[in-house]
């Protein structure tokens, strides 16, 4: 079984938010009127999770991303990973890195291979501004501790004009002695994250100065990667750019996302969801209300526009 759209595109790679809480308060994704939390029992359990997710197995899904608000915040997140190993998937996660000390074991019994980590500046001081936290240095030594244990990492770092952009330079130089991942993303508008386009660096334009600098050499991409890859020669890490704004990948696209609450939605920008938990709880067959909004999903943004007045949820709520 696979589930294609109506654009002929396959969708392998299922996105799972675990909770809608975030122990950090950056900028860009958490707005500055918090939406309200939760109760625990509108969640999905962590036998939910494991079941809903197994029927999405059924159709097709090969590769499942944990995501929040911040995954880790689950009591049960470590319960939660280790019963989705059992299916046959690629399981990754990504991560503020606050906790990640505290589930090393859990990430290997489950056989994590891979994890995506979020920092947007080295400087202490302007961490704490984007992320309103004193979290700089715990979550650097854990990029460092999940290295050293053999995880591939792949740090997320959202560029913003006059914000971040000044330490692109220093994100590579990280590349020249560690085998980490620097992927810089285009800032793209959510609900009250005061996009502004002029605040976006692009693609073109950060490939342009980074190789006024750097000798940079392209690497081969994949057609379902949300990255165009480089590295600087002999340096052992690698960087890219997720272009979202200015080129979008969304003609490779393969990704669904279900949110905590078990709202299915079939594109980061979808204007609509569609309530798999409810119909789960009375003993309903989901799986044509998946292939359905597979069906109905947009090519592009959710058929919208990359615009300071996109409709989407908010970031915090759909985890990426
Ligand atoms: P890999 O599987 O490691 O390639 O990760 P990923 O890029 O799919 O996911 P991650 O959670 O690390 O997200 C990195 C950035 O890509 C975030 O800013 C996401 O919002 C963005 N992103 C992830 N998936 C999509 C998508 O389907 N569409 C768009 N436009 N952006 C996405
Ligand atoms: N634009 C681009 N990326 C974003 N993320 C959160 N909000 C935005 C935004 N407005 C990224 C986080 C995290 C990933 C899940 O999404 O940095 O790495
Ligand atoms: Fe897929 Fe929507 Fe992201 Fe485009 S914007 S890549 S269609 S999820």
């Amino acid at each position: 079984m696979s589930l294609f759209d109506t654009f002929g595109r396959v969708h392998n790679y299922l996105r799972i938010s675990l909770i809608d809480t975030c122990n950090f308060g950056c900028t860009y994704c958490v707005p500055q009127q918090k939406p309200g939390k939760k109760k625990a029992e509108e969640l999905m359990s962590a036998q939910e999770i494991y079941e809903i997710a197994g029927v999405f197995v059924g159709l097709g899904i090969d590769k499942i991303r944990l995501t929040g608000g911040e995954p880790t915040l689950r009591k049960d997140f470590g319960q939660i990973i280790r019963k989705l190993s059992e299916y046959p998937v690629q399981l990754t996660l990504t991560t503020n890195g606050f906790l990640l000390h505290q589930f090393i074991e859990d990430l290997e019994v489950a056989g994590v291979k891979s994890i995506n980590i979020s920092i947007d500046s080295l400087r202490e001081e302007r961490f704490k501004a984007i992320s309103k936290t004193t979290g700089f240095q715990t979550v650097y030594n854990n990029i460092f501790l999940l290295l050293e244990k053999g995880f591939h990492i792949k740090l997320n770092v959202v560029l913003m004009r006059g914000v971040n952009d000044d330490e692109a330079n220093d994100f590579i130089e990280l590349t020249r002695h560690y085998p980490l991942h620097i992927r810089f993303i285009e800032f793209m508008p959510f609900t009250d994250n005061e996009w502004e386009r002029n605040k976006v660096i692009s693609y073109q334009e950060l490939i342009e100065q980074l190789s006024e600098k750097h000798a940079l050499i392209k690497l081969p991409d994949q057609l379902h990667d949300t990255t165009k890859k480089y590295k600087v020669a002999g340096y052992k890490g690698t960087l890219a750019v997720i272009s979202s704004v200015s080129n979008p990948f969304c003609s490779g696209c393969n990704r669904l996302r279900i949110s905590a609450d078990g709202k299915m939605r079939n594109c980061l920008f979808a204007q609509t969801n569609m309530d798999l938990l409810t119909p789960f709880r009375n003993g309903e067959d989901i799986v044509s209300l998946i292939e359905q909004n597979v069906k109905a999903k947009a090519f592009q943004y959710g058929g919208q526009q990359m615009t300071p007045d996109i409709k989407n949820s908010q970031m915090l709520l759909i985890g990426g």
